[in-house]
């Protein structure tokens, strides 16, 4: 049977319209060893049901019209969990890209794209990560990017690094936003589970991030509190400091 079924479907639910949408949402997808404590399972079952909710949320995001959508997946900081269940997140990627991402591009025509250090993963899941970066290039729907072993200090550091290695004695901040793993800047951040941190995401790009949180664990989470979020973000008076 395969491991990906269809949890919602989305495309039987009428398409909300919102005047303003954002071009980059980020996704913490938090709440999944929760969500199934509270049902006696083990946490590898909460990530299984957390990766069903990515996978749905990804395509509304595409059938939304969102440009870019990133959904934090993996830490540089999460390889400090138990050894069974890196194994069984990294399992999920793996199943993911080899069952679920023809439906994900076909769905919505969307593009996949992986940011974090490719040093620690393995050969195999690089090797397929490319691939579906390569397949779905070509792809005109949303960016669904997944930050796999990533860390938002990381990435200005490694950006400043390549600016270093080029040279660079002197950086400017257009510098660093054109080398750091995305762009444009996040609009909005998303944060189910009930807490209410960046935990080292999208540091650079959350400069003028609004943030959504709520009570919901992320493998609860439906296409109805994204438009949720949605709703709520295009009420915001953003100012950008002006
Ligand atoms: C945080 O919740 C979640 C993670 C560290 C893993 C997220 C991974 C997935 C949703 C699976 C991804 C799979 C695909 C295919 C993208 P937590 O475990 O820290 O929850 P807790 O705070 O309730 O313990």
């Amino acid at each position: 049977m395969a491991l990906f079924s269809k949890k919602e479907n989305s495309t039987t639910l009428e398409r909300p319209h919102f005047d303003v949408l954002p071009e980059h949402v980020g996704i913490i997808m938090d709440g999944n060893g929760r969500w199934a404590k509270k049902r006696g399972l083990p946490r590898t079952a909460g990530h299984k049901e957390g990766a069903e909710t990515f996978r749905t949320i990804s395509k509304e995001c595409g059938r939304l019209g969102i440009k870019s959508a990133t959904f934090y997946a993996f830490s540089t900081e999460n390889w400090k969990r138990p050894k069974e269940e890196v194994d069984a997140i990294m399992c999920l990627f793996k199943q993911y890209l080899l069952e679920a991402k023809d439906d994900i591009t076909a769905a919505e025509n969307n593009r996949l794209r992986f940011i974090g250090v490719r040093e620690g993963v393995s050969d195999e899941l690089l090797t397929l990560m490319d691939e579906a970066e390569e397949e779905t290039k070509n792809n005109t729907g949303c960016e669904i990017i997944l930050a796999v072993n990533y860390g938002g200090r990381e990435e200005i550091v490694s950006a400043v690094n390549k600016l270093i290695a080029e040279g660079k004695t002197k950086i400017t901040e257009d510098d660093i936003s054109n080398n750091v793993y995305t762009a444009p800047d996040c609009d909005l951040i998303i944060r189910p589970s009930g807490e209410q941190r960046l935990s080292n995401f999208l540091l650079w790009q959350a400069a003028y991030s609004e943030f959504w949180y709520s009570d919901v664990l992320w493998p609860d989470f439906t296409v109805n509190d994204l438009y949720k979020a949605l709703t709520d973000f295009q009420n915001r008076n953003r100012r950008f400091g002006g």
